[in-house]
């Protein structure tokens, strides 16, 4: 090797190249504090790849439910609904219409925004805990339907925090140097499952979907992402029925949304307030460095509870509960989507998403935009 040379067998890149490739890694690992890799990686003269969101999209069916709506089928009223939950509006899928259509319109709206098409895409990962058909999974129909066969392609069941755990496991993808390009989809036909004659859990939800494409990238990007569960709160929020357990002869076969919502509410607020916390520290951040929270949609209260733990203003909150309901692994990439496309969120700005949902699961992703 010549004096100056790259150590990499093969490699042509200059010595400069390398230099300036370092000392980008190791600013990055000065300023994220979860970023050892970094170091290892600048010592190496090898550069660390992160994924960056170089594209987002949504989409949410056409019919609109209002709370004056719902007053017709069930003993509820547009004032309790707004109270506690903040929810006025939100969508149904229309008869036919699948979470593989509302999966399909959001990656398309994201491809568009990225510049990609779908044969682009080397992973697709899903959020999803209403999905088609048992399998082949969501993931698969869409990979077909974009044009993107071949490529790795799978379904994350986590609940409300499917989305969010979908891009902590398509960011370890990237990092990992297994693949380039990902989409990463919420997507939920949630009010398919929802019993109207229990109005404790009718009046919250909605149906939609969100998408990221996550791209590799030398600069951050995804910063870190927090994955949590505790099977042990099963009790508190769950869906009866499976394919090995719970089928029923009643309508809907059993299945339903079965939820203590004020326990849930409770252990909501603290854990919510724990991993925002947990986040920050890993990344070596402070609450003033975050300039959006993108939290999961289910319940105004919720959200201002955790604004006040990072002592945000609600100016600095994308809320969309009040319009889509809680759209569960659709959610967060719905909000993110949102603000994007509505120009409140700015390429370099620092996000922190959260979500939280049956398992319980709970998770977080602090990312510059
Ligand atoms: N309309 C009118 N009254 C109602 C309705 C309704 N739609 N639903 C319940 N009530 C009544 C109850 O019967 C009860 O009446 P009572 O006092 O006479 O017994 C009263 O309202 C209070 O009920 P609570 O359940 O204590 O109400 P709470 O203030 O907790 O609000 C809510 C309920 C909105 C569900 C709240 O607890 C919540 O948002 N919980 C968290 C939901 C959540 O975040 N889920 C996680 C994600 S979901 C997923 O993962 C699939």
């Amino acid at each position: 090797m010549g004096r100056g040379g790259c150590p990499g067998r093969g490699c042509r890149a200059g010595p400069g190249r390398h230099r300036s490739a370092a000392a980008r890694a190791t600013q990055g690992a000065r300023r994220y504090r979860d970023a050892p890799a970094a170091l290892a990686h600048a010592q190496r003269g090898t550069t660390l790849i992160y994924s960056r969101i170089a594209g987002t999209g949504s989409y949410l069916p056409e019919k609109v439910v209002t709370n004056a709506d719902l007053e017709k089928l069930v003993d509820t009223t547009d004032e309790w609904i707004r109270t506690r939950t903040g929810i006025r509006e939100r969508r149904f899928a229309a008869d036919g219409e699948t979470t593989c259509d509302l999966a399909f319109y959001a990656a398309t709206h994201a491809l568009d925004a990225a510049g990609l098409k779908g044969a682009d895409i080397d992973l697709i990962v899903l959020g999803t805990t209403t999905p088609d058909i048992i399998f082949p999974s969501t993931a698969c129909l869409l990979q077909h339907r974009l044009g993107a066969n071949g490529c790795a392609a799978f379904d994350v069941n986590a609940a409300c925090s499917g989305f969010m755990y979908a891009l902590g496991v398509a960011d370890q993808f990237i990092r990992g140097g297994q693949a380039r390009r990902a989409l990463v989809v919420g997507a939920e036909t949630l009010t398919r499952m929802l019993d109207f004659s229990d109005r404790s859990t009718c009046v919250l939800f909605g149906d939609g979907a969100g998408a990221v494409v996550l791209e590799a990238s030398e600069e951050p990007g995804i910063i870190t992402t927090k994955l949590h569960a505790d099977g042990g709160y099963k009790h508190l929020l769950y869906n009866p029925v499976g394919v090995s357990a719970g089928f029923r002869d009643e309508p809907n076969h059993g299945v339903r949304v079965m939820m203590t919502g004020n326990e849930v509410f409770k252990v909501a607020v603290k854990t919510l307030d724990r991993i925002v916390g947990e986040t920050l520290e890993a990344a070596g951040m402070h609450e003033q460095d975050v300039d959006w929270l993108i939290p999961h949609q289910a319940n105004l209260r919720i959200i201002e509870a955790t604004a006040k733990r990072l002592s945000m203003s609600m100016d600095r909150v994308i809320v969309t509960v009040d319009r889509h309901g809680n759209t569960s692994s659709g959610s967060v990439p719905l909000a993110l989507d949102e603000a994007v496309r509505s120009g409140k969120v700015q390429r370099g700005q620092t996000l922190l998403l959260e979500a939280f949902g049956g398992g319980f699961t709970w998770s977080s992703a602090l990312l510059k935009y």
